[in-house]
């Protein structure tokens, strides 16, 4: 195939991969239906993938990945700054020039027997201001289909990147060449030899050995997040783990808010909820519910978009009592991975339905029925759904410009001590809220369930740098700000002594997120306390609920003790980080806990 562009650099790096991974042919992806289709036949006559019902679920596929290659994987993501120093100790590092030679030798010839996929991608509206392209290179014809969904991707982006403009080279191979004609998988991978590499001062990006979500899609999290968060502190901008939502109110007009909270603690319900039926004047739409790119507009003040073009939704506990607009968004046009087969053609993972189907094919591919005592669907298994399907897209997701942030709340999973929601006294006291920020760990993640895990920002997996030059920069945005967004912290998980959850959650998190709203332009009063800015009973809207006084007390009760011990919890990540921590974040915990005596 004939290369569409003159941009010389690009063409150079293909030439050059081509050379290196010695693919059959290359194809350059336009993007269009067309191609996706035949691909999609493609990948059924290989048995890669199955067509779902079109009437069920049209135009949608679901494809079943190696047990081995099922998620993320931390262990072997690495940021290969020149310096070690620059990566910091919360990520994996490599020497550069070691690690290239490392990568060289495992591409050599890698794609033997396959096609290499060019594809053109734009995060952010093609052409924005805030957008930024990148191309990836890729072996995996489910990585175009995906990529397709996840960004805008193909011709018009090849148009904007025109002669010259400046791209990040993602190279992506599964690790499994068809040499001397051997067969292919359904689900080609290499688990013994992943890497997701990641070179900062150069912007690019090399991923080997796995086809799964964020390790293959190289848009999102290694782009958008790791790359892009050394970008923005170069630049002077924000690339965050952020959802961002709108939020209209009758007569009062309309806010948007960006909120951070870790992997698996429910991003994706959130940006899109369903106000409870009594709040009848309210609207939440969603921009995005997993990246933010943060930017000072013209007039000072931060305006925010949503890089993506969809969702990569954990299917998992998803339905129409906890996300209707989830499900709708993956009602058609979507893929599904590691999910069940039902009879009739259909996707069912665990929580779909209160009723399991009495028979289906589980995400390995075997027969299952409710007595089988496994899952039939993979805990992290997800469905690939275009954005412009979900019911409450936002008017202005695709608003080059971005929607203006006044609002920014940090979230973590706490059973045991965080009130439901209070507002910090400042910005930098909103930074060392964030910094602080900590989680349990679920069933999804790696670990023992129920630990605490420090994740500031909730991007430790995520931050292409040292977290400690990370909130630095954090601190440092605000300086060239005319007004800065108030800073909240949320946790919807308390629990009282029984190990009851003391707040409803889903669609009742609206009534915190009014009162962010409103202490944010100025229409809620708040009383002071040791941690923060704090509702009063009455500064909450009740409408619908009924919620006493009492438990209200006990969801907002600061235990002071308790808090003077998490104090030390902070020391220990700040100890890790100690060299490049900004002093604001040692004052802020001095501050904090001489409020706390
Ligand atoms: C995700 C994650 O998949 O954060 O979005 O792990
Ligand atoms: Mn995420």
């Amino acid at each position: 195939m004939q290369p569409k562009t003159s941009h010389k650099a690009l063409l150079k790096w293909i030439d050059k991969m081509v050379a290196l991974c010695e693919p059959d042919s290359v194809h350059w992806c336009d993007g269009s239906q067309t191609e996706a289709d035949a691909l999609f036949e493609k990948m059924i006559q290989a048995g890669s993938c199955v067509r779902l019902d079109a009437e069920k679920r049209p135009n949608s596929y679901l494809f079943r990945s190696d047990p081995r290659d099922v998620a993320r994987v931390e262990s072997k993501t690495f940021i290969c700054s020149f310096n070690r120093d620059d990566a910091g100790p919360t990520n994996n590092w490599e020497e550069p020039r070691k690690m290239r030679r490392k990568m060289k030798g495992l591409f050599k010839g890698c794609m033997q027997g396959r096609t290499m996929y060019v594809i053109p991608f734009s995060m952010g509206p093609v052409g924005g201001p805030i957008s930024k392209i990148g191309v990836e290179l890729t072996d995996s014809p489910y990585v175009v289909v995906n990529m397709r969904i996840m960004a805008r991707i193909g011709d018009p982006v090849l148009e904007a990147l025109g002669n010259n403009e400046f791209f990040v080279p993602c190279m992506h191979s599964v690790g499994y060449p068809l040499t001397d004609g051997k067969e292919d998988v359904a689900w080609p991978c290499n688990p013994d030899n992943t890497y997701i590499v990641h070179f900062p001062e150069e912007r690019t990006v090399v991923s080997y050995g796995s086809g799964y979500g964020g390790n293959a899609l190289l848009g999102k999290k290694c782009f958008a997040l790791r790359i892009a968060s050394t970008m923005a502190r170069d630049e002077g901008w924000l690339a965050e783990h952020m959802l961002i939502l709108g939020i209209e109110r009758k007569g009062r007009g309309k806010n948007y808010v960006a909120a951070a909270f870790p992997s698996a603690c429910g991003k994706t319900n959130f940006a899109m909820m369903i106000p409870p039926k009594a709040i009848d004047d309210v609207r939440i739409t969603c921009v995005g519910d997993d990246i933010a790119w943060i930017k000072p507009g013209e007039d000072g003040k931060l305006r925010a978009i949503n890089p993506e073009a969809g969702f990569f939704g954990v299917a998992p506990g998803t339905s129409m009592q906890t996300n209707p607009n989830a499900l709708l968004s993956c009602r058609r046009d979507s893929i599904f991975t590691n999910v069940a087969l039902t009879e009739d053609g259909d996707v069912w993972w665990e929580g779909l339905t209160a009723q399991p189907p009495k028979k289906c094919i589980d995400w390995r591919g075997e027969e299952w029925t409710p007595e089988s005592g496994r899952l039939a669907a993979h805990p992290n298994s997800r469905f690939t759904a275009p954005a412009e399907n979900c019911p409450v897209i936002d008017e202005n997701w695709e608003n080059p410009e971005g929607v203006r942030i006044d609002s920014i709340i940090f979230g973590g999973r706490r059973s045991g001590d965080m009130p439901l929601v209070f507002q910090s006294f400042n910005w930098g006291h909103g930074v060392y809220l964030g910094a602080t920020m900590s989680s349990q760990r679920t069933a999804a993640a790696e670990g023992k369930q129920g630990e605490l895990r420090h994740d500031p920002m909730a991007m430790m997996p995520f931050c292409g740098y040292h977290m400690g030059d990370y909130f630095r920069h954090w601190i440092k945005m605000q300086r060239g700000l005319t007004e800065s967004p108030r800073i909240f912290h949320v946790n919807w998980f308390r629990r009282d002594a029984d190990g009851n959850f003391l707040w409803p959650g889903f669609g009742e998190n609206l009534r915190p997120l009014l009162w962010i709203v409103k202490r944010s332009t100025g229409q809620a009063s708040a009383k002071e306390s040791p941690i923060g800015w704090i509702p009063r009973y009455d500064d909450m809207d009740w409408r619908g609920l009924e919620y006493s006084e009492e438990k209200f007390a006990e969801l907002m009760r600061i235990d002071r003790k308790r808090f003077r011990m998490m104090t030390l919890e902070h020391e220990q990540l700040f100890l890790e980080l100690f060299e490049h921590l900004p002093k604001e974040v040692i004052f802020e915990r001095e501050l904090l806990i001489s409020r706390l005596l």
